[in-house]
């Protein structure tokens, strides 16, 4: 659909439809609506790939999906879909092709960007990065004085950290052990200090991963790693190319840095920094997991991306999780959306989905420039269980807020140090269980008296429940499996966006800040003539106050 020509959101008919529907349906109770549906738990279910989805706990029914399955009918999201397969310049605000899904395609595909089939590219790049992986794994890619890599120390912000460092985090029962992997994205130094501090620069190798190579946290750190590794090593500039390699699309940049292009890992401008993990920025994962691990998990998500691409509206899984996204956010006004996944690998998980989602639906003028007056992205947050459950599981359970959650959990662990370890995960999936469980049919207060609480406690021990629940479960988190989940997620994030017609694919919210730092670091310091007297009473303050403790 040429998103010019489209009505506003809020006053299309199958919008209006689904407001009337939400009127009538008053405050849903899913005990009621499970009671009336007996098979929900089986019904409400899709299969993909290795993931079973269970969205019976959600305050839909029949006739809400289709009304829902209509508006993304309407606001053309499977045009778009298509257009982004085909390599269509959809995030138009940048004028670019989006592409992630040409990078997990397979050898024989075609996907065109400008009439150039950018598959054959890729998996250069691809078997590059193999190539490289092994000489590191197998100890033949050897630093300055010859000893073989052992530390590897990817330094990125955004995009070029936050993916790599949670696939590493997921997938490190399949690492090579005798590797130690580090992230450093803060611009704060202690970062970089902490990560380098016990490490031999000898034995290290710094994988510089910038999109633009312009980022400044990232140029800042990098120089300060390469001013750590010459000193230590006492070495001059030709140190850098054993000790730096660089995953960027700006060679002019990588170059003017020092680092020899040939050890420059290629990607392009068609894929996002937030979407580019199974690009050439997720170099130190596959080193740390060997390319045949990173391959199945590009298998995982071309799996998905299939699935997302050719999979019935009824049967879409990222179609349906957008959609339920849509229903609480426009039509409950749930401000949140909470991920919760059962499984300590994925402690980073959630933090990676904040920048997914909120740097890709964090928008409020539509695509022709005008305001929405609709919401768009929620606030995405959540930490592993069972943790959460001693920390704020209790404001879900019983405060005044409706959040949507997805619960994320496997039926096997994939450790196996100790037996007493894995018959643990019994526990942890009962409680994986129990929580959606206790989320959505709650306890009533008859219920609460039959126990016989005295009547002062019985509204203090009440669960009014109805909190919806996705829930997800796969057998084994699984490098598969990790890549089958992240499409999941960046698939339903597309249909939002495509639904409130947004671009999902600038950031220009980033770029303020950014700029208003460079004015007020020479502030700070006192070189250069910046104007102090142009700054805001509080900012100046601020950085009088600061001054002052710095002694200057
Ligand atoms: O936060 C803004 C952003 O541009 C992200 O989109 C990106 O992932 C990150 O900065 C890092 O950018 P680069 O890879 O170019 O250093």
């Amino acid at each position: 659909m040429n998103a010019a020509s489209r009505t506003k959101l809020n006053q299309t008919p199958e919008w209006t439809a689904l407001a009337k529907h939400r009127e009538e349906l008053g405050a849903p109770q899913l005990r009621e609506l499970f009671a009336r549906q007996p098979e929900r738990g089986t019904a409400y279910t899709l299969r993909v790939g290795d993931l079973h989805l269970d969205y019976s706990k959600h305050l839909v029914t029949d006739e809400t999906l289709r009304l829902l399955r209509e508006l993304a009918a309407a606001t053309g999201v499977a045009e778009l879909r298509d257009a982004m397969f085909r390599g269509e310049k959809i995030n138009t605000t940048e004028d670019r092709a989006v592409l992630h899904t040409a990078l997990r395609a397979p050898r024989d595909a075609v996907v065109e960007v400008d009439g150039e089939n950018v598959v054959p590219a890729v998996h250069a790049v691809l078997d590059k990065m193999a190539s490289f992986a092994d000489q590191v794994r197998s100890g033949q890619w050897t630093g300055h004085t010859g000893k073989p890599v052992k530390n590897i120390v990817n330094i990125g912000i955004g995009g070029s950290d936050l993916g790599p460092a949670m696939a590493y985090e997921v997938l490190r029962s399949f690492t090579d052990r005798d590797l130690t992997l580090r992230f450093v994205s803060n611009v704060d130094g202690a970062d970089l200090h902490e990560a380098v501090r016990d490490l031999d620069p000898a034995e290290t190798l710094f994988v510089i991963a910038s999109k633009t190579f312009t980022t400044i946290e990232t140029i800042t750190n990098a120089t300060s790693a390469r001013d750590w590794l010459l000193t230590e090593l006492k070495a001059g500039q030709d140190a850098v190319a054993k000790h730096f390699v660089a995953l960027s699309t700006n060679a002019e940049k990588v170059e003017e840095f020092g680092i020899d292009t040939a050890n420059m890992f290629e990607f392009w401008d068609w894929v996002g920094g937030r979407y580019s993990y199974d690009s050439a920025i997720g170099l130190s994962l596959m080193v740390a997991i060997g390319p045949d691990r990173f391959r199945e998990m590009l298998d995982g998500f071309h799996l998905v991306d299939e699935h997302f691409r050719t999979a019935p509206a009824e049967e879409n899984a990222p179609l349906l999780l957008g959609l339920l996204g849509v229903w609480y956010g426009n039509f409950f006004d749930a401000q949140s959306h909470a991920v919760l996944p059962y499984s300590h690998y994925l402690s980073k998980f959630t933090a990676y989905l904040q920048q997914l989602d909120m740097e890709s639906n964090g928008k409020s003028v539509d695509r022709e420039g005008d305001r929405v007056d609709w919401q768009t992205g929620p606030v995405v947050w959540g930490t592993p269980g069972t943790n959460g459950q001693h920390a704020y599981y209790q404001l879900i359970h019983q405060g005044t807020k409706l959040i949507p959650a997805d619960f994320i959990g496997f039926a096997a662990p994939v450790h196996d140090l100790l037996p007493g370890l894995i018959a643990q995960h019994d526990l942890l999936m009962a409680n994986f269980f129990a929580q959606t469980q206790a989320l959505a049919f709650g306890k009533t207060p008859e219920e609460v008296r039959a126990e016989g609480v005295p009547e002062e406690l019985v509204p203090h021990k009440t669960f009014r429940g109805n909190h919806p629940t996705t829930t997800i479960l796969a057998d084994k988190l699984t490098p598969s499996v990790l890549g089958q989940l992240v499409a999941l997620y960046e698939h339903k994030v597309f249909v939002q966006g495509a639904i409130w017609n947004i671009d999902s694919f600038d950031q220009w919210g980033v770029e303020l800040g950014k700029v208003l730092a460079k004015k007020i670091e020479p502030l700070l310091t006192g070189d250069g003539g910046a104007d102090a007297g142009q700054l805001d009473s509080s900012t100046a303050a601020l950085v009088d106050a600061y001054r002052t403790l710095r002694g200057r």
